[in-house]
Parts: C-alpha cells; sequence; structure tokens
C-alpha cells in the first residue's frame, strides 16, 4: 500500500439559498412530513434557482475551501470534481469550474462515481500527489440533483438535494492529514440505482419527449440493504489496513443518504450516536456533495475537534463505495 503525506489546506461547501420543506413537497406529490422524516430523516433540502448549475456551486465551494486554505485560485493545479449532474456532457464540470475561478491551463477533470465521487476525487488526489509531489489539488463533490429527479414519482423526489463541497489537498503545510483511501464498486449491481436517459444505450431523437429514465430510478430496500453492508464492511477494511479499530474513531461521518442508513451503519460500528455526524434533516442526499458538505460544516462548528480520527465513508449507484481517514 502506498502512503504520502497528504494534507487538507482547506474546506468549503455550498447550498443554493432556496429551500424546499416536507410541507412543499406535499402540495406536490402524495406524501407527508410525518412519512418523509421517519422513513429518512430528511425535513427540508437546498435546490438550485432558475439559471444556477452544478458548476455554479462547486465554485462556491471551490472559493470558501480556498479562502480557508489561505491560497490563490492561481496555486491550483488540479480541479477534480464527482458528480453525475455536471452542466454538460462536454466540456466536464470541473472544466467550467476552472473557468468560472477565472485560472487556464490546470488539469480538470470530472469522475462518475455517483454518491461516492468525493471519496474517488481524494484518492485521485492522493494519486497526482504522489506523481506531482508539488500539486495543490482541488477535489470537489458537486450535485444539482434535484434536475435529475422526477417530481411526480413520491418515491424519489423527497430524498434529494443539491450542494457542493470542496477539499484543497496538498503535501505541505498545516491540515488534517488524509491517512488513507478505500474504493470498491460492484457493476453487477448496478441497474438498481439508475439515470440512464440521455446515454449512449438510451438516446433521445431530436424532439423526443423525455422518459423516466431521464431521471433517477432505484429499488429503494436493495439500495439501502447494499448501502449499509458496504459502508460497514470498508470502514472496518481501512480500520485494520491502518492497524487501527473501531474504538479509534472518534468521528463517523457518513454519506448522507437516509438517517437510517446513517444509523445503521453507526450501530454495526458499535459507535455512539453522538459521534456520527449527520446534517440530513437540512440538506437531503445531496450524492457526491454529501460528504465534502458535511465534513466542512463539522469542522466549522466544532464536532471535529483537533486530534480526532475521522472516517469518511459513502455508497452511491454503481454500485460504488468507499472511505476514508483523516487524522485532525
Ligand atoms: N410518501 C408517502 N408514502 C410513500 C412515499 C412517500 N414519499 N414513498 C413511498 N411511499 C410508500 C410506498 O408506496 C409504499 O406503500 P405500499 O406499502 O402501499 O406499497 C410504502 O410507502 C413503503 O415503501 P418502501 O419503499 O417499502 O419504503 P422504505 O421504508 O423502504 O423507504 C426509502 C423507502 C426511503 C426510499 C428507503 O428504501 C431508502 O432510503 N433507500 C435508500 C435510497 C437511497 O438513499 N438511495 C440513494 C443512494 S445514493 C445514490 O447513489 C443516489
Amino acid at each position: 500500500m502506498m502512503k504520502n503525506n497528504v494534507v487538507i489546506r482547506g474546506l468549503g461547501r455550498y447550498a443554493p439559498e432556496k429551500v424546499l420543506t416536507n410541507a412543499d413537497l406535499e402540495k406536490i406529490v402524495e406524501t407527508s412530513d410525518e412519512w418523509i422524516v421517519t422513513r429518512t430523516g430528511i425535513k427540508e433540502r437546498h435546490i438550485v434557482e432558475e439559471g444556477q448549475f452544478t458548476s455554479d456551486l462547486g465554485t462556491e465551494a471551490a472559493k470558501m475551501a480556498l479562502a480557508d486554505a489561505g491560497m490563490d485560485a492561481d496555486e491550483i493545479t488540479h480541479i477534480i470534481v464527482g458528480t453525475f449532474t455536471p452542466d454538460h456532457l462536454v466540456p466536464s464540470c470541473a472544466c467550467i469550474i476552472e473557468k468560472k475561478l477565472g485560472i487556464k491551463n490546470k488539469v480538470a477533470f470530472d469522475i462518475a462515481a455517483a454518491c461516492t465521487g468525493f471519496i474517488y476525487s481524494l484518492e485521485m488526489g492522493r494519486a497526482m500527489l504522489a506523481l506531482h509531489p508539488d500539486a495543490k489539488i482541488l477535489c470537489i463533490g458537486a450535485e444539482m440533483v434535484t434536475h435529475r429527479v422526477n417530481f411526480t414519482d413520491r418515491t424519489t423526489c423527497v430524498l434529494f438535494g443539491d450542494g457542493a463541497g470542496a477539499a484543497v489537498l496538498t503535501n505541505d503545510g498545516e491540515g488534517p492529514e488524509l491517512l488513507d483511501v478505500k474504493l470498491a464498486t460492484d457493476g453487477n449491481l448496478g441497474s438498481l440505482l439508475t439515470v440512464s436517459g440521455g446515454g449512449s444505450a438510451s438516446t433521445y431523437k431530436p424532439g423526443e419527449t423525455i422518459r423516466d429514465d431521464y431521471f433517477i430510478q432505484l429499488q429503494g430496500r436493495e439500495v439501502f440493504k447494499h448501502a449499509v453492508r458496504s459502508m460497514a464492511t470498508i470502514c472496518e477494511e481501512i480500520l485494520e489496513a491502518n492497524g487501527l479499530t473501531k474504538k479509534n474513531v472518534d468521528v463517523l461521518l457518513p454519506h448522507q443518504a437516509n438517517w437510517r442508513i446513517i444509523d445503521a451503519v453507526g450501530r454495526k460500528f458499535d459507535i455512539a450516536p453522538e459521534k456520527v455526524y449527520s446534517n440530513i434533516d437540512r440538506f437531503g442526499n445531496t450524492s457526491a456533495a454529501s460528504v465534502p458538505l458535511a465534513l466542512s460544516e463539522a469542522v466549522e462548528t466544532g464536532f471535529i475537534k483537533d486530534g480526532d480520527l475521522v472516517m469518511l465513508t459513502a455508497f452511491g449507484g454503481g454500485f460504488t463505495w468507499g472511505s476514508a481517514l483523516l487524522k485532525f
């Protein structure tokens, strides 16, 4: 296993100002605040304004992370964006964020790992830093999930929100250390969570109306089951690989998909509920944005303290899943 001393120099986050509450959803589909809160823990989610796109959310989060790192945008050498809702297929969201940050001649690319996109970007960041020790990497998770949500389907539309989070990674300077990252996939289970319309296997002819496949489609119970099992397993694997145990973990910060999933992962981990970070009540599932958004918030509010060992974990379509260990 390769090791290097990667430091998180700065963190940032952004959520659109517009809020969609459960009461608002009650007016759109046959649902209730009681059902949504009981089944998911979500009370409200932030959604984009007209004319606001994934790259705008990612750019704002990046600016906050750069300010936190005390760095100018031009010092950045690489921009890696985890997203399944880029502004366009081409150019990539990372290229648009580069432009919106007012910089150029960097290395910028997107990663398609659904909700695990940010954890994947951390691993790509580490790899880049091993190849280019002087690199300064902007890892971003940014999503406008509501663009791919069918607001006539009550089984999915209550779950998601929009947002972004960002981290600046370097090999030097002050900040929490990124001790390790572990990733996994199982493409055999891909059909349980899909967004296929518009892809090369599900094309649209000019003038054709969009079909249900344009939107997120998921087998909720199956996804739930795999999410809990996979996140718990990969957290144990990364601890073992680093000679650590559950008892060493001060904060568990899982992907914010559903409060019951977060709770179940925490229980499997045998970690006290007050050590598990969650903001799902206010943001819903923001896919690749959820982990960095929550991490930035947890540091700023003092939930994560100096000296803490923090475990990040995520699970998403693909299936993809991963974990990361940070030492504050
Ligand atoms: N309001 C009211 N009733 C609803 C709603 C709603 N919004 N949605 C579903 N129901 C009904 C169903 O129709 C069903 O009714 P029935 O019993 O008459 O058939 C009943 O509630 C129970 O439905 P289930 O799907 O069995 O409910 P469940 O307890 O499994 O919860 C949920 C559904 C919340 C989707 C859960 O399975 C879950 O969170 N799964 C994980 C999904 C997820 O987070 N996916 C994203 C993963 S990350 C990524 O990559 C995007």
